[in-house]
């Protein structure tokens, strides 16, 4: 048995659709979700799905290892990052090298970096008035968005689309794909 964390500090629908496909893969569980903020959405989902939350504060994060005890608790063998906005801390990585996966949703290296998340990267892909966006699937390393990547998506852009029409299209890869390469890497690993 494999056993997964998703890092989450957002709705969270992408840990939506992980949880929902996983509970189809017998030997891949999603044990616990950690989250940034209190208010987050995903934490709401972890509830109604019996997933154990924990809820982390920036001290902690950064200035202590605590979150290592936990994460050895619940045996966690991978890292997903799902929307979690926080830089991952060098100790994290280094007790997960090549464990840690993060999803976004632009096809890097354009439009990544500090700053660069959820609407704001479709308004600047809008304003660059590209024809084509997407996804990325990468390796976790200690810049915003600069590990390996694993896998990329895209999608078409026409000229009417807004931002929230980019940022539509770009979602409905994300819950396509990310689960099965999650499944695909973990299974192999
Ligand atoms: C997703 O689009 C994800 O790619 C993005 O945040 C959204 C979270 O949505 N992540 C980043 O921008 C990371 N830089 P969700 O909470 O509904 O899964």
């Amino acid at each position: 048995m494999k056993n997964i964390a998703i890092f989450a500090s957002g709705g969270g629908s992408n840990a939506e659709s992980i949880i929902h496909y996983m509970k189809g893969i017998d030997d891949i569980n999603i044990s616990l979700i950690i989250s940034n903020k209190s208010k987050a959405g995903v934490l709401k989902r972890a509830y109604n799905h019996g997933i154990d939350a924990h809820l982390i504060s920036r001290s902690s994060f950064y200035e202590s290892k605590e979150i290592l005890e936990t994460l050895k608790e619940y045996n966690i063998d991978w890292i997903i990052l799902a929307g979690f906005l926080w830089l991952v801390p060098a100790y994290l990585i280094d007790a997960y090298p090549e464990r840690i996966l993060n999803i976004h949703p632009a096809l890097l290296p354009k439009y990544g970096g500090k700053g660069m998340y959820g609407m704001n990267v479709h308004k600047a892909v809008k304003e660059n008035n590209e024809i084509v966006s997407g996804m990325t699937i990468h390796f976790v390393n200690q810049k915003y968005d600069e590990g390996k990547h694993v896998f990329q998506a895209t999608t078409e852009i026409n000229p009417e689309d807004s931002p929230e029409d980019i940022a539509a299209k770009v979602l409905k890869l994300e819950h396509k794909y990310y689960p099965q390469v999650i499944h695909h890497l973990v299974q192999s690993s």
